[in-house]
């Protein structure tokens, strides 16, 4: 049986420049979507799969980020004596103090060292990594059906979506051996092929789970494409050993990375709101014609 996931690795220690000049401070994770940051939407998803420890990876500007899972007493203090109760409710669902620990990757040396920062908390158990700025619209959410998939098949799994043909150079691809339904096992996987070389269109998006064997791999600090050093190429390594599938979830992934995907996941979730989904589908609709 395969061990449970009880920890979880969250990279938040990139420079977010497809976003400047809004990331020249904000960290890219505490962008909003509606009125709730990147970050804190991947927390929840992971605390939902039944996730226990939580490492988040930061780097240099990035202390807002712990601020924010932070007890506010001052700001707690007046929304307790204005009656605000549910402007309260939303600002103290974090986790408990000892669950959430954070590391420093002193460099952006690309997402592979990030997750092998975290190597002295992940210790020898397989870990769950999610990337905060690709954002899942799914109900359970993407990584407790990841978990669900996990217990049948071991390994190191990735979630995955199929992409248009030209865009294979954006992200990991897998080289598919057999496809059953929702699991796909691979032999392969690649950072960014050209659509040429591209062994299919099966992307790979930000949610791993993965086995503590990667660290050997990550050891060595090889860099690959972009000249940093790829986590694709760690789970590609760790291959023969260590079975690798793909796992199509049921859900909306919007890669927030993207200024397109962010702006489009904070019409889909906005619009799912009770209190602003009439209003924003009639402007939306006006809009449209106007253009
Ligand atoms: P991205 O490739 O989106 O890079 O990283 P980025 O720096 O965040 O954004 P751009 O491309 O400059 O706009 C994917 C994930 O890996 C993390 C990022 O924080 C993000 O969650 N990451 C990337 C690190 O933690 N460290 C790195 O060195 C690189």
């Amino acid at each position: 049986m395969a061990k449970p996931i009880t920890k979880a690795v969250l990279p938040v220690a990139g420079l977010g420049t497809r976003f400047l000049p809004a990331t020249k401070v904000l960290p890219k994770e505490m962008l909003p979507i509606v009125d709730m940051p990147l970050i804190q939407y991947a927390i929840d998803e992971a605390l939902e799969a039944g996730i226990d420890s939580v490492m988040l990876v930061t780097g240099r500007g990035k202390s807002i980020i712990e601020d924010h899972f932070d007890y506010s007493h001052e700001l707690e203090q007046i929304l307790r004596r204005n009656n605000k109760e549910e402007e309260l409710e939303v600002v103290r669902g974090f986790p408990a103090a000892g669950h959430l620990a954070y590391t420093r990757q002193q460099q952006p040396l690309g997402l592979g060292h990030a997750v092998w920062c975290a190597r002295q908390f992940v210790a020898n158990e397989p870990f769950a990594v999610l990337l905060p700025d690709d954002l899942v619209k799914a109900t359970p959410g993407c990584l407790k059906q990841m978990i669900s998939a996990y217990e049948q098949v071991g390994g190191n799994l990735v979630a995955s979506v199929e992409v248009d043909p030209d865009q294979t150079n954006r992200y990991g691809i897998l080289d598919v051996a057999s496809d059953n339904g929702s699991l796909v096992e691979a032999n392969g996987i690649i950072e960014k092929p050209s659509p040429e070389d591209s062994p299919s269109t099966l992307s790979v998006i930000g949610r791993y789970i993965l086995q503590p064997e990667i660290f050997s791999y990550l050891d060595r600090q090889k860099k690959g494409a972009q000249n940093e050093i790829q986590l694709t190429d760690a789970i590609a390594a760790t291959l023969p050993d260590v079975s690798l599938h793909g796992f199509l979830f049921e859900g909306v992934r919007f890669d927030c990375g993207t200024k397109a995907g962010f702006v489009l996941a904070n019409i889909a979730f906005a619009l799912d709101r009770k209190e602003l989904g009439l209003e924003l589908k009639q402007a939306i609709r006006k809009l449209m014609v106007s253009k």
